[in-house]
């Protein structure tokens, strides 16, 4: 990797991923791309950034052309909630985006990066321990752009060899960017409550179990992959990674033992459980054990420690572009 372009760099994997990326090899190396026109000042200052909106070929290849760009990670993407309220909108961004980063890479010989997601998986798969390889039938918006992006990059791997890898993430907590409109959002959501309120109001049930993971370990994840050796991939679009599965009954239980007091209560949104229902309570994520050397290094515990004490430095020093809720 040489020059890179990330998609949906001000979104909360962009917006960690670039910094490191700029980091590892070399600011002026790293395009950053968003829908924004005024992204946060880090990812302004810290290198070069541009407006693009990724259902717009043109301007996608001219940026790729324009900046010798050798690495597509194409994170630009509706959350699954937010799929579910505007299903066009979704399959536009997530299948013609796709599409369009794809047929970009195949023009220009780029590499990709694809996160797919656990909501590619649906009824009929086995929800505990959920295999590698599996029954694929999702009932959502959201997971049949997953799933049918997984398809895609699996088709232009092998008809144009274009060096497609990606992973199936599970819910990301991360303490600087929200997540914007998922279901696994709650676990994000319940930190800046526990620590501004006291307490949370969570839209899943207490019992509702998710695969889940930390930010830094899922950015590690990402860098592994895509500097692993391609010989080795054999299911490279796209491996199951996870680090921790918990409720948001156990996540609150480990608040409060920081938080003594902490209170949860639950008001369940239909739409969003019934999505949460649908995936995987956990993953087996042996295979990308083997092929790449996968492992997590935060379990609930660590997570929870990191996210307090992290958040509550950052709540304690407000910025201009604030990133608590809205
Ligand atoms: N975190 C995502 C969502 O909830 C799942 O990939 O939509």
């Amino acid at each position: 990797m040489k020059r890179i372009l990330i998609t949906g760099a001000t979104g909360q994997i962009g917006s960690e991923l670039t910094i490191v990326l700029r980091r590892t090899y070399g600011e002026a190396n790293v395009i950053a791309a968003g829908h924004r026109r005024q992204p946060d000042a880090d990812l302004l200052e810290s290198g070069p950034y541009c407006t693009i909106d990724v259902r717009d070929a043109e301007s996608l290849q001219q940026t790729v052309r324009e900046y010798g760009i050798d690495t597509i990670f194409h994170l630009a993407s509706v959350l699954s909630a937010v799929a579910e309220q505007k299903p066009q909108l979704a399959w536009e961004i997530n299948m013609g985006g796709l599409h369009k980063v794809l047929e970009a890479a195949r023009q220009f010989r780029c590499a990709v990066f694809f996160p797919s997601s656990i909501g590619a998986f649906g009824p009929g798969t086995p929800l505990e321990n959920t295999p590698q390889v599996t029954v694929q039938r999702p009932n959502t918006i959201y997971g049949i752009t997953k799933l049918a992006g997984e398809l895609l990059c699996d088709y232009y791997h092998h008809r144009f060899d274009v060096d497609i890898r990606g992973l199936r993430l599970p819910g990301l907590i991360s303490y600087k960017t929200l997540p914007g409109g998922g279901t696994t959002d709650y676990a994000v959501e319940i930190f800046y409550a526990a620590l501004t309120e006291g307490r949370y109001r969570c839209f899943l049930k207490a019992d509702t179990r998710l695969d889940m993971m930390y930010m830094p370990d899922a950015i590690r994840a990402v860098m592994i992959l895509m500097e692993a050796d391609g010989k080795k991939l054999i299911h490279r679009n796209a491996y199951n990674v996870t680090a921790m599965n918990f409720t948001p009954e156990e996540l609150a239980a480990q608040i409060c033992r920081s938080i003594s007091g902490f209170a949860i209560d639950y008001d369940v949104d239909p739409i969003r459980q019934a999505i949460a229902d649908s995936w995987p309570r956990y993953m087996d994520d042996s295979t990308a054990r083997a092929e790449w050397g996968w492992k997590p290094h935060y379990d609930l515990v660590g997570m929870t420690r990191e996210m307090l004490a992290r958040l509550a430095v950052m709540l304690a020093k407000p910025k201009e572009d604030d990133h608590a809720p809205r």
